[in-house]
């Protein structure tokens, strides 16, 4: 490993990896590769953009061409695949986007990394492809029963890397990491979304009766989850990286309301979510076998997290300003019409 290609590098979790890795790894060059979407944002490499080894280039995942000519400018050996459509609620208005960068992007970086033999290919996925589970956790080898389009293009994606392994003997790894939080998050999902809310005194639309249940991991648990499975996990195979801190929705709500000093009356039970998986959970024996295991409690990191979005205002506030308003006004200004506190 020496050249890295990072794709999906500037948005949540992507830049959490680059950042650790530019840190971590002074001899690997780290090569950023991200389209900016909506979700992607530069501000989240600030902390990095002058390293020596620390690269820059816009493109899309799905853009053959483009590809072609990163992996062969940069002598690419590696490739971490963080790029993906990845909010739920955007899939369910519209999931062309998503076969796009998570299913088609997939394959593009496979058949490209393929072409010009590269080494390892490590596709980041999500707890999410396993579907709802009542009760239990979710293990490697159990089957995948996605219910959203955005669950179901992730596993369109890792199932074509697992092919491009099996097939061609391409140098794969997958992880599965659970709900991911932390700073630098694009508010539309849950954390973010409702600490910046509520640091506004405005609503927080809770979906249904909000005794859905999440297994929240701390984004640099997650980064850190990646680099072992990069560098250990065993080829062709998949690693759950779970955040073993399972919490009602409704819980997460009142703690981030708690540590802000606000009231309860800003929570609005809306209409929920369509097909709205009830519980995600998994088992992180895998992935603790080599070595990781989450470092966050979960109170620990929501306190670390509402106190970075309420010191870095510059961060959210020009976000919540631009493109986010219509999503947001298609998301919620129905469901909260009909609210009640
Ligand atoms: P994010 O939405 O914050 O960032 C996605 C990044 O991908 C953005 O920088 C965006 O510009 C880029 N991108 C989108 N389409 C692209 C394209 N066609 N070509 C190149 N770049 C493109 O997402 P995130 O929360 O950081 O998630 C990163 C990865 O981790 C995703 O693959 C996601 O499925 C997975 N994941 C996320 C979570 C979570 O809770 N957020 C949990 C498990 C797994
Ligand atoms: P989200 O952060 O969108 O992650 P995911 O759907 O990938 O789990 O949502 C986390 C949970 O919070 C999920 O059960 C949906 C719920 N939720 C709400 O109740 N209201 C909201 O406005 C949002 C964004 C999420």
């Amino acid at each position: 490993m020496k050249n890295i290609l990072v794709t999906g590098g500037a948005g949540f979790i992507g830049s959490a990896f680059v950042r650790h890795m530019v840190a971590a790894y002074p001899e690997y060059n780290i090569i950023c590769y991200d389209k900016l979407t909506y979700a992607g944002n530069l501000d989240n490499l600030l902390p990095v953009s002058d390293e020596e080894n620390y690269q820059f280039e816009r493109g899309d995942v799905a853009d053959r061409l483009t590809v072609e000519r990163v992996l062969k400018r940069y002598a690419i050996d590696t490739i971490v695949n963080f790029a993906a459509e990845s909010h739920v609620d955007r899939s369910i208005l519209d999931p062309d986007a998503f076969i796009h960068t998570d299913v088609v992007g997939a394959y593009i970086l496979l058949d490209e990394g393929k072409k010009l033999g590269i080494g390892r290919f490590c596709q980041v996925s999500t707890d999410e492809v396993y579907g709802d589970i009542d009760d239990g956790e979710s293990a490697e080898d159990d089957r995948f029963l996605p219910n959203s389009p955005y669950a179901a293009s992730k596993a369109g994606g890792e199932l074509m890397a697992r092919a491009y392994a099996v097939t061609y003997g391409m140098d794969t790894v997958i992880t599965r990491g659970s709900n991911t939080y932390g700073p630098y998050q694009y508010p539309e999902k849950l954390i973010p979304f409702f600490t910046t809310e509520a640091i506004d005194d405005r609503p927080l639309p809770l979906y249904g009766d909000g005794k859905q249940i999440r297994d929240w991991l701390y984004v640099d648990d997650h980064a850190r989850g990646v680099d072992r499975v990069l560098h250990d996990g065993v080829s062709g195979e998949a690693y759950n990286l779970a955040g073993e801190n399972q919490r009602y929705n409704v819980e997460v709500t009142r703690r981030i309301l708690e540590i802000l000093g606000k009231p309860a009356s800003l929570v609005r039970h809306v209409p929920d979510r369509e097909g709205h998986d009830r519980r995600y959970a998994m088992t992180a024996a895998k992935a603790r076998a080599l070595g990781w295991k989450p470092q966050f409690d979960f109170d620990v990191g929501l306190q670390a997290t509402v106190n970075w979005y309420l010191e870095n205002e510059w961060w959210w506030r020009k976000i919540k300003k631009g493109e986010f308003l219509d999503f947001y006004r298609q998301q919620y200004a129905e469901r909260l019409a009909t609210s009640e506190s």
